[in-house]
């Protein structure tokens, strides 16, 4: 895909190669500036494709944050010739797709448990008056949900919803990222504290300030009420507040897998919920390897399934309902089962004049 794109750019700009904006970017050797990888046109032609050159020199390591190539200045494309990748995202026009433009981007021993710009487009950071509060995802360009415990006791105006973000502690990314406030918080009518039961919230935006979808900027699938996970590879990822205020604030992503419900069932009980919990419909569980991630403390983060024959396209499964236990040789993560919520979504946004096709698979 980035060398398609990238093929596509050069024939389509070939005005922009070679014309370098100089000011405001920070030298790195002679006639060589450090610039965001997407401006940067040096690599090699083979068999009349272009390679774009990603890879990462001392000169780069040295003077240039890791989001940045040292570049030759007559290389490096104009910021002022806006690349218009929607030209080229035919199967973003559907919920849950993502492009891999910029799994390049990566910080230095920075491995375990990255998540790349662009990896999970539909990923909201939420912020309340007092800093991050936890992670959403978009299902509609005016909607976001996520946990209610992570916005309980938050007023709507107070809220801030970031999304197209990566790494919070910088704004060198290659699109930009989009923020936007909250006209309407809703916390699941039937949501219970403790123990904690339908634990989600949805967060509205004022209709004429809605998220614009992008490359980075996209709408999750919610789960068709029939879907079955049992033992899906998903993966949760997100922001975590301990990591703010670093250099880099980089959202993590950790491999996790749906148990079916009678395990599920058989570990919650001894585990949480005592003999005489049923499990039901409204809760979902993952097993997986432990990791100082998933196993610390992330107010509200989301888990994402890949739909059946699509290793590239996800659906939410769920949204972390309550702490991850880590105590036994397995982790055991017990999330909200989005699929089951499906009537008070839909109808939610329905009345709201939204178009809930968006989110359907
Ligand atoms: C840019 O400059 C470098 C070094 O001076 C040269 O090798 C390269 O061919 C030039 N590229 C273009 C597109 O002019
Ligand atoms: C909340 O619980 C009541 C009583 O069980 C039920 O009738 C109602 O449908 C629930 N609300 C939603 C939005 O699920
Ligand atoms: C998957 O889940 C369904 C419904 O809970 C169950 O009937 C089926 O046996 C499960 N399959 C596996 C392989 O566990
Ligand atoms: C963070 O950045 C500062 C200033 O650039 C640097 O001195 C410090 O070593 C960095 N800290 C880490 C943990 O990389």
């Amino acid at each position: 895909m980035d060398l398609l794109i990238r093929m596509l750019l050069t024939l389509i700009f070939p005005a922009a190669i070679g014309r370098a904006e100089t000011s405001g970017y920070k030298s790195c050797a002679p006639d060589k500036n450090c610039v965001s990888y997407d401006l940067c046109n040096e690599g090699i032609f083979v068999d009349g494709h272009f390679y774009p050159d990603r890879s990462r020199t001392l000169l780069d390591e040295q003077h240039c944050h890791y989001m940045e190539k040292c570049c030759n200045v007559n290389e490096t494309l104009s910021a002022s010739s806006e690349i218009n990748y929607n030209d080229y995202l035919g199967h973003l026009k559907q919920c849950g797709g993502r492009l891999d433009l910029w799994f390049h981007l990566n910080p230095m021993g920075y491995k375990k448990q990255k998540a790349n710009f662009g990896e999970f487009p539909w990923l909201v950071a939420i912020y309340g008056a007092d800093g991050y509060l936890c992670s959403g995802v978009l299902i509609t360009p005016l909607a976001v949900l996520t946990a209610a415990h992570c916005v309980q006791g938050e007023t709507a105006s107070d809220l801030r919803l970031v999304a197209g973000e990566w790494d919070a502690a910088v704004q060198l990314e290659p699109l930009p990222h989009q923020e936007r406030t909250v006209t309407e918080l809703m916390l699941h009518p039937n949501y219970t504290q403790s123990p904690a039961g339908h634990n989600l919230a949805l967060l509205l935006l004022d209709p004429d300030a809605s998220f614009s979808l992008t490359p980075h900027v996209q709408v999750i699938c919610l789960p068709p009420p029939h879907i079955i996970y049992n033992f899906s590879q998903c993966f949760v990822a997100g922001w975590r507040r301990s990591d703010f205020n670093a250099n880099e604030t980089l959202p993590k992503r950790w491999p996790l897998y749906v148990l079916p419900r009678d395990q599920c069932a058989v570990r919650l009980r001894p585990a949480i919920l005592g003999r005489r919990f049923a499990l039901n419909d409204t809760l979902l569980c993952t097993g997986g390897d432990k990791d100082d991630f998933v196993c610390s403390d992330m107010g509200a983060i989301p888990l994402m399934c890949p739909l059946a024959g699509s290793d590239d396209r996800f659906v939410l499964a769920g949204l972390l309902a309550r702490a991850t236990r880590c105590d036994g040789p397995q982790l055991l993560g017990i999330y909200s089962n989005v699929k089951f919520y499906r009537r008070w979504i839909d109808h939610t946004l329905r009345e709201r004049d939204q178009d809930i096709r968006q989110y359907m698979v």
